[in-house]
């Protein structure tokens, strides 16, 4: 197998390194625009797998996609952060050529290749390489999903001072401030969350998930890293061993939900084939209406962009 990873930022440089530490790719190329960044952090990983007794190759390139060919699966990390004086929308239109420009060099080399999206806006990016690749729905999917899962289930765990380990749950919605933790369908150890915690103490659970990425930026003037990657690396994890694990993932939805042709969390099915298969969860009305509230906040984008 063989992973690249365009990109070599904190979230970049991080994925290359817990997939180096795991053993589960053959080679990974780390890929960055910057002169030498990447081939020393692709070096250092390199060194870091000698002592960790990990086999994976891990090597880093200056904006040189040769290197990438016949990549099994390709991450994209790459994008500006938000910096003073420049609009969200600044932000997002300059992402979006970023993206569909790394899209375009990486698919010239690798046209089997399964996309994984991590650049920032989540939803919008994974439609946009979606669309500049032309490949079929289930080899492009975006990262976020699992990451708020994760945030949600620390929440709780800390709440209810519990192992996180016992806590299954699912997210739906865009990775912004309408994305939509639901806890109708979370457990702790099969329990279901409300015979364990008051309506208030979940809503306000679900509210600082919401603000989860937001807190990190606040304390360290930039966002998350490590998180990011572990949940890149599992979703990688499960593409590889064919493990078909569920997870919130953002995916092309063509009707499912009753949407079409946007890219959202929804649960999926991850394999060998990318996203085998789109779960369509039995939403009541109010959850379904944060969902399509949380839909109108990305079309809102698409439409603008004029993809
Ligand atoms: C976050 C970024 C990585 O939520 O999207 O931390």
């Amino acid at each position: 197998m063989k992973i690249t990873i365009v990109g070599s930022g904190n979230v970049g440089s991080s994925c290359a390194n817990i997939i180096s530490q795991k053993n589960i790719a053959k080679e990974i190329i780390l890929l960055d625009i910057k002169n030498g960044i990447a081939e020393g952090k692709g070096l250092d990983i390199q060194q870091a797998s000698c002592l960790s007794l990990s086999d994976t190759k891990t090597l880093g390139v200056t904006n040189n996609y040769e290197m990438t060919a016949n990549s099994n699966i390709t991450i994209i990390t790459s994008g500006l952060t938000r910096k003073p004086g420049m609009s969200r929308d600044d932000l997002i239109i300059t992402n979006a050529n970023i993206v569909k420009n790394v899209t375009k060099n990486i698919i010239q080399y690798s046209p089997n290749t399964i996309i994984i999206v991590v650049s920032n806006p989540l939803d919008i990016m994974t439609y946009c390489s979606f669309i500049t690749s032309k490949f079929s729905s289930n080899c492009v999917m975006g990262m976020a999903g699992i990451l708020d899962k994760a945030r949600y289930c620390n929440l709780i765990a800390n709440t209810l001072n519990c192992s996180h380990k016992d806590i299954s749950s699912i997210i739906v919605g865009s990775h912004g401030d309408t994305m939509v933790p639901l806890p109708r369908y979370t457990t702790v150890s099969g329990i279901p969350i409300n015979e364990l915690l008051t309506e208030v103490q979940i809503n306000n659970i679900i509210e600082q998930t919401k603000l989860g990425g937001g807190e990190l930026v606040k304390l360290m003037g930039m966002s998350a890293w490590q998180a990011p990657a572990y949940s890149v690396a599992q979703m990688v994890e499960s593409i590889i061993y064919d493990q078909k694990r569920i997870f919130p993932c953002s995916v092309l939805l063509q009707g499912e939900y009753g949407l079409e042709d946007i890219c959202i969390g929804v649960p999926v099915k991850l394999g060998v084939k990318g996203v085998e298969e789109i779960i369509e969860l039995k939403l009541n009305e109010h959850e379904y209406s944060l969902l399509y509230k949380s839909s109108i906040s990305i079309r809102n984008i698409i439409n603008n962009l004029n993809m």
